[in-house]
């Protein structure tokens, strides 16, 4: 195959319907010229990255609609939008695995061409973290408050399947599949640079273990042990073997 003639064409010409509605001239030109990379590793290195941005984005975007449709109680569309929130995250956990492909060798290089870069600075990232305590506010005050309805209501004494628990799971889904994305990465750092090393701002990789163990609503995780607790006192620490009765 001739290189260069594939080159040139990747990026088309812009000028056709498709191209004009996806903006593909700007989109395929937001990664380094095929002269410029570093070795065959680093445009996917940043097609993922630039990809994760994207998802943070429509994220970003989609927890907006979740928060307002928690303050209208429409569950029905809380439930929806979530879900779509939970697909994207799972195909952001999905994508760090390309870039297991990478020799560390190769990533060695690209680390080179970053700066002092880091995805402690990503413009998604850092605004999702933000969303979660007005996302709790909102369903603590509708969906719990207002119904004078507790977590322990809605999981244990009062259960009934109910909105405010469809909105919990959905609430409580979001927090472990984040949890999970920053397992996967630290998993790929693990892979790629070692946990022993020091991030390109000059702090230890290990840190960020602190993160992967933040729980956005920890009182949707407490619960569940408070129940386990409850429910057990009624035999005790250890159970009977069941064999003996
Ligand atoms: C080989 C691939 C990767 C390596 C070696 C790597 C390495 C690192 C390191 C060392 C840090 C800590 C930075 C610091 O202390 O300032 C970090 C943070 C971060 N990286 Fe990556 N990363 C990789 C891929 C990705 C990808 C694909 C994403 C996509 C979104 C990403 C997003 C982030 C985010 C959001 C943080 C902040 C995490 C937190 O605070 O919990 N990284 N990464």
């Amino acid at each position: 195959m001739d290189r260069e003639h594939v080159y040139a064409t990747m990026n088309g010409e812009g000028s056709l319907d498709y191209e004009v509605y996806l903006n593909t001239k700007a989109l395929l030109s937001c990664q380094k010229d095929f002269a410029a990379f570093c070795n065959h590793d680093e445009l996917q290195f940043q097609t993922v990255h630039q990809v994760e941005e994207l998802w943070m984005k429509l994220i970003g975007y989609t927890l907006l609609d979740v928060d307002d449709y928690l303050q209208q109680e429409n569950t029905n569309r809380v439930v929806t939008l979530f879900r779509r929130v939970h697909i994207a995250l799972r195909l952001m956990i999905e994508q760090l695995a390309l870039l297991e492909t990478m020799s560390p060798k190769e990533y060695q290089e690209i680390r080179l061409q970053l700066g002092n870069g880091s995805g402690q600075e990503s413009p998604g990232f850092r605004t999702i973290l933000k969303m979660p305590a007005h996302l709790w506010q909102s369903f603590r005050t509708h969906y719990l408050d207002r119904h004078a309805l507790t977590v322990e209501k809605i999981y244990n004494s009062e259960y009934s399947h109910s909105d405010a628990y469809m909105v919990a799971e959905a609430l409580a889904e979001f927090d472990e599949l984040f949890q999970r994305f920053r397992f996967c990465h630290v998993q790929l750092i693990q892979r790629t640079i070692g946990l022993g090393a020091k991030s390109l701002k000059g702090r230890p990789v290990d840190r960020l273990m602190e993160g992967q163990r933040v729980m956005f609503f920890p009182e949707l995780w407490d619960v569940r042990s408070q129940m386990t607790d409850q429910w057990g006192g009624r035999y005790g620490v250890v159970r009977d073997s069941i064999g003996a009765h």
